[in-house]
């Protein structure tokens, strides 16, 4: 339950399935920074959930993709004094939690997820994968979030996530809080630059030259990668007429500067296709090249690295073990 004094939680997690991007960095991890005073923070490797698709899991990728998560959330400006982080499967009240909140979900529910019926389309589904919205929901109430910052294609997540709350509250009386999404006006769906119809995404990333700006890419690939940029067969950027392409473009221009985008189109209305793109080069290597000198550093002192992870997962603990208690106690568990 909410208590009104405390300061506004947050928790927000990525699932360590491949190769974080510049969507992930817009949409969630430079959110997250940006608005750590605000918040009372827990910012979770969704680890367990990378083993929804057994076929991609191999354990030395899955265990160095786990390392390179932590150490890019701190690059990207997390601060261990401000906000928890942690992975998942450190914190066993995320898998028991999952299992009651589970029991309570119908089955109708989790069959209308627009991600379970996307991913069971290219491999065999498992039940993990169907029931992943019930590990995501335990992920999020454990900690009585009030708010979870996320992307735009987080956003049935999230909704299921207030339904299986709500009648796990009604069943068995008030024990979460209902979360809401925090999802950002412009840059909550990057688009894949070589094709901008469909969503910049982790796999696509590892697989597909020319998809997504890699937060660990080299500047000649991210360069290479935004030049080669699918937009249209206009040549002169026009504000009136922006195909997707372009409008992806300038979306990553603005929000990688901070810049509006009445500044930005007022900068750019006019010029050829080719002056924004070399312009968005410079600063995706510019601001990517920051995250990977933190990010360096950070590879080369495990200590440091341990040491995050264990003082967040012991905070993560605290909080998520008296939840799941109350949880328990509610339904008769104990
Ligand atoms: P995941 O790992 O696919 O993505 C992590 C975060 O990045 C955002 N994101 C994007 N934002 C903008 N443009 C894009 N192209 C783009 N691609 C990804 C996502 O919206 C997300 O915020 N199920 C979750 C992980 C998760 C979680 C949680 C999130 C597990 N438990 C609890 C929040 C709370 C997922 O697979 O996100």
């Amino acid at each position: 339950m909410t208590d009104a004094r405390r300061t506004p939680r947050v928790l927000s997690g990525i699932a360590t399935t491949g190769t974080l991007h510049i969507g992930n960095y817009v949409g969630a991890l430079s959110m997250w920074a940006d608005e750590q005073d605000r918040y009372d923070n827990y910012f979770m490797i969704a680890d367990l959930h990378a083993l929804t698709i057994p076929e991609n899991v191999q354990p030395d990728a899955l265990r160095s993709r786990i390392r390179e998560a932590l150490a890019l959330y701190v690059a990207c400006g997390l601060d261990p004094s401000r906000s928890a982080i942690f992975r998942q499967s450190e914190v066993s009240a995320h898998a028991t939690l999952a299992w009651i909140l589970g029991c309570l979900t119908p089955v109708g529910w989790l069959e209308r997820m627009t991600q379970y019926k996307s991913k069971s389309s290219t491999v065999t589904a498992s039940a993990g994968l169907f029931t992943y919205p019930a590990l995501q929901a335990a992920d999020i109430l454990l900690y009585q979030a009030d708010f979870v910052p996320v992307g735009d294609d987080q956003r049935q997540h999230i909704e299921i996530t207030r339904d299986i709350a709500q009648r796990f509250n009604h069943l068995f009386g008030e024990v979460f809080t209902l979360p809401e999404s925090l999802i950002r006006k412009s840059g909550a769906r990057i688009m894949g630059l070589d094709d901008p119809s469909i969503k910049m995404s982790k796999s696509l990333a590892g697989t597909r030259d020319g998809h997504a700006i890699g937060l660990l890419d080299p500047p000649d690939k991210i360069r290479r990668t935004v030049m080669r940029a699918v937009t249209d067969s206009g040549s002169k950027i026009n504000p009136e007429q922006l195909s997707p392409g372009l409008n992806n473009l300038l979306v990553l221009f603005e929000t990688l500067t901070g810049l509006s985008r009445e500044v930005v189109l007022t900068k750019f209305a006019g010029q050829g296709y080719g002056v924004l793109k070399r312009e968005l080069a410079d600063v995706a290597i510019e601001k990517v090249g920051t995250v990977q000198a933190r990010y360096r550093e950070l590879r080369e002192d495990d200590a440091t690295l341990d040491a995050i992870s264990a003082e967040g997962a012991n905070k993560a603990k605290s909080v998520a073990n008296a939840t799941l208690q109350a949880a328990m106690c509610a339904t008769g568990l104990r």
